[in-house]
């Protein structure tokens, strides 16, 4: 095994495929909404209802959507490096639960998940796969309103940024698939591995905006690249470059 522990981050272009939008590709979803309306603190004071309605679309759009090759061989891998004793952790920028449909089980979802709810008044987070409403009451405090999605919204801290960092503290192994590297703290985690000595690999449809900061670079569609990528590390045909 040449990599005895393996991080892995992944943005909206691992879901691509499987036919979720990505959020800044020509007609991605921040070319259709306005995200300070549908994807801040502020915009669901100011209309929960909007908010509820993109995020409901969003959430009842997975019933439609399967996990693709990516996904599969993401799991794939997790299990093959944790049968050679190794360590693997996938950090998720997507709140989809593609990944989790395609049994990978060492997810760091920073920015949460669309199929969990989160009470603003009381914390209390839950399973939810169906519509969220203003009028919900908190099945754990009663608070009238305060229930949303439980994902991390623009101008909030994103989740898990310990556990992540503690992912990156070991890694000898870094790998960002279908991400623009546009928002921060996801978007650093390159430049955190470089300053580690970890090696960094790019899979992508197109350079990124940190393209730069990569040590090694695959490019092409996700159900393609990276199952061939997994291939060759797993057969030791990767040897950093
Ligand atoms: N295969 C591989 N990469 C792809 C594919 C594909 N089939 N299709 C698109 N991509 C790439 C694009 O080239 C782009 O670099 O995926 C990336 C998607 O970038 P974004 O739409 O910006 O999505 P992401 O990087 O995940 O956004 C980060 O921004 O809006 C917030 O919270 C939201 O988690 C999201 C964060």
């Amino acid at each position: 095994m040449r990599y005895a522990n393996v991080v892995v981050l992944t943005g909206a272009g691992v879901s691509a495929e499987s036919g979720v939008a990505t959020f800044r590709d020509p007609g991605g979803v921040w070319a259709r909404y306005d995200y300070r309306e549908v994807a801040t603190p502020e915009g669901f004071a100011a209309n929960p209802d909007l908010v509820h309605e993109f995020y409901n679309a969003r959430r009842a759009g997975l019933a439609d959507v399967e996990p693709n090759a990516a996904h599969y061989a993401l799991a794939a891998w997790e299990r093959a490096q944790v049968d050679a004793g190794g360590a693997f952790t996938l950090v998720t920028q997507n709140v989809d639960d593609l990944h989790q449909r395609a049994g990978s089980t060492a997810i760091l979802a920073m920015h949460g998940s669309l199929v969990r709810s989160l009470c603003g008044v009381c914390g209390d987070r839950r399973d939810c796969r169906r519509d969220l409403a203003v009028s919900d009451r908190c099945a754990a405090c009663g608070a009238r309103g305060a229930v949303r999605p439980d994902v991390v919204w623009f101008g909030e801290t994103p989740y898990l940024l310990d556990e992540i960092d503690e992912a990156m503290a070991g890694a000898d192994l870094f790998v960002s698939i279908g991400t623009s590297g546009a928002v921060y703290p996801a978007a650093g985690l390159v430049a955190q591995a470089r300053a580690l000595g970890v090696a960094t690999v790019e899979l992508n449809l197109e350079p990124s905006d940190n393209a730069s900061l990569f040590s090694a670079a695959r490019y092409g569609p996700a159900s393609v690249i990276v199952p061939a990528f997994v291939d060759a590390v797993l057969n030791d045909r990767f040897d950093g470059a």
